[in-house]
């Protein structure tokens, strides 16, 4: 099969990495900004059957996704027979219902323009509800959470023992525990009937002696992380690790994380940061294996 990696320049490198996997090629678009700052990209020449377009969309989103949307368009008019796209991060997808009235579905705009540009399959890592790629996508999807690369980043912890710091993601947190062999739990919310005081303690498990590695799917401003992390240790854990697949960081984040006492914080390439030391290529490799 001939098939070409286009980098977009969100791709963090993914797009080199998977195509060295496949050993295919990679371009990189061309791009300019015109004087009244509206975007223009340019796909170099090429004979390829399949594009695989690598698109993250964080920071600046909005410039991102117009980005990827222009790719996908410029695709469309070359004799493609299948355009898959990779979103290492998808942008707005916190923001998966109406929360209060007058509210847009934002992850549903955004994977319905991407979808409409004439892509066959979308490759997602780690999204925040993958109910939103079931209700918004009609083409093929795939969503992949990076365990085998988590497990393995982490072996070196003895005595460890994975926290999601909800219910909301615990899912993550047993495929984690499972590949470390270990076990898993979440943290609830009680308040105290007659203090009215709000505690966040494990549901099941006990902490002494162990370690504890937290795993979310984003780190914001590190408010979850850091309140799962203090809790952790209030409950007499050893050290506490922690993980979140994007690490968008923002307001601060990494001094509110350190400040809470975890040991050592970690993050993907789906989103570049100081922590972003795991990289996502092999787990998209496999799932693009599905797709090509
Ligand atoms: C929320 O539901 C997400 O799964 C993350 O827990 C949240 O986005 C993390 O945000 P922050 O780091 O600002 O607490």
């Amino acid at each position: 099969m001939i098939c070409l990696f286009v980098a977009t320049s969100s791709s963090n490198g993914l797009a080199a990495l998977l195509a060295r996997e496949f050993d295919d090629k990679i371009v990189r678009i061309e791009k300019k900004i015109f004087p009244d700052g509206e975007l223009y990209v340019k796909i170099p020449p090429f004979k390829d059957d399949y594009a695989v377009v690598v698109s993250s969309l964080y920071k600046p989103q909005n410039e991102h996704l117009m980005e990827l949307l222009l790719v996908l368009e410029a695709l469309n008019g070359l004799n493609i027979k299948k355009i898959i796209v990779v979103i290492p991060y998808l942008a707005y997808a916190r923001q998966d219902k109406r929360f209060l009235e007058g509210e847009p579905i934002s992850v549903k705009v955004v994977l319905s323009s991407i979808e409409m540009n004439g892509v066959s399959a979308v490759i997602t890592v780690d999204v925040h509800k993958e109910d939103s790629l079931k209700e918004w996508l009609n083409v093929p999807y795939d969503n992949i959470i990076p365990v085998k690369e988590v497990a393995e980043y982490f072996r070196k912890i003895k005595n460890v023992k994975v926290l999601a710091p909800d219910k909301g993601a615990l899912h993550r947190a047993k495929l984690i525990a499972e590949s470390l062999g270990t076990e898993y739990d979440y943290l609830e919310k009680f308040r105290d009937r007659i203090t009215g005081e709000v505690r966040i303690l494990p549901k099941n498990l006990r902490f002494e002696g162990n370690n504890i590695l937290i795993v979310d799917d984003i780190i914001s401003t590190g408010g979850t992380m850091a309140l799962a992390a203090r809790s952790a240790l209030e409950n007499n854990a050893l050290k506490v690790y922690a993980y979140g697949t994007h690490a968008l960081l923002v307001k601060g984040a990494l001094d509110r994380l350190y400040e809470a006492g975890i040991e050592e914080v970690v993050s993907t390439n789906t989103v570049l940061s100081p922590i972003s030391k795991i990289s996502v290529h092999l787990s998209v490799k496999e799932s693009l294996k599905k797709f090509l």
